[in-house]
């Protein structure tokens, strides 16, 4: 369902991701795992085009884009339709209420009206458990409580695949374990999910597919059990050690 092929993005003559060839099929689970600065964040904001790939390709769906031709705004507009992405932070909009931010990108992005997107918006902050919080502000609320929110911004705009950037990673510990469940009711759901994470654990649990990534490349790919396990390559190795 995503084919990307032989993507690659620098900023200036800084080459952060080299030659990232990647497919995940529907329902599928992807972890991404590496060092910091390897690329991962730049990895996931080349798929919801935040950032322009040099070259390569991105198919999601129906929908291909070529980036060593000329792009036009409908094509990135196309392809980001197919993505939702969950940042580190939460990026809410502080004068906004919980129901107002999931309903946002529905009515400005969608140009869905209004009650349609606050019944849609309803429905997903209950899915995320937050049917109570609705018309509270981001700053009435805890980072895992924020994070939910994001989540459910997300799942509002129905992408074929929901892209996480190490959305824990910014969360007290206490708060990890909520932000965990709803990805992983979502995961057993069938949703098609490609999460960056260091939650090793929630990892293994999760992942169909565990890349491990550095310097702008896939140094080596698996199950869960091969790459944590059994890994092969040196890099794969120290990382690991390094982390757990
Ligand atoms: N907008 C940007 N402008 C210039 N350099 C960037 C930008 N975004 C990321 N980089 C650089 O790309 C490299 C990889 O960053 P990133 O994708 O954030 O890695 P990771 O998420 O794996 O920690 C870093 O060297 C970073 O400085
Ligand atoms: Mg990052």
């Amino acid at each position: 369902m995503i084919s990307i092929q032989q993507l690659q993005k620098s900023f200036g003559d800084n080459t952060v991701i080299r030659d990232m060839s990647v497919e995940v099929a529907k329902g599928e689970v992807v972890v991404i795992i590496g060092p910091s600065g390897s690329g991962k964040t730049t990895f996931l904001r080349c798929l919801n085009v935040l950032e322009m790939p040099n070259a390569g390709t991105i198919q999601i769906g129906e929908e291909k884009v070529d980036f060593s031709r000329k792009v036009t705004k409908r094509d990135i507009a196309k392809l980001r339709s197919q993505t939702g992405m969950v940042f580190q932070h939460h990026n809410l909009f502080p004068h906004f209420t919980a129901l107002e931010n999931v309903m946002e990108g529905l009515v400005t992005v969608k140009k869905e009206r209004k009650e349609k997107a606050r019944q849609k918006a309803e429905a997903y902050l209950t899915k995320v458990g937050l049917a109570d919080k609705m018309h509270l502000y981001p700053f009435q609320l805890s980072g895992g409580q924020q994070q939910r929110v994001g989540i459910a911004r997300a799942l509002a705009l129905e992408p074929k695949v929901i892209l996480f950037d190490e959305p824990t990673s910014a969360l007290d510990p206490e708060l990890v374990q909520e932000v965990l469940k709803v990805m992983r009711e979502l995961a057993q759901e069938g949703m098609t999910m490609v999460v960056v994470t260091h939650e090793m654990r929630f990892a293994r649990e999760i992942a169909n597919r565990v890349i491990f990534m550095d310097g702008g490349v896939i140094v080596e790919e698996g199950t869960p059990g091969e790459v944590f396990q059994h890994p092969k390559e040196e890099r794969t190795k120290r990382f690991l050690q390094l982390i757990q």
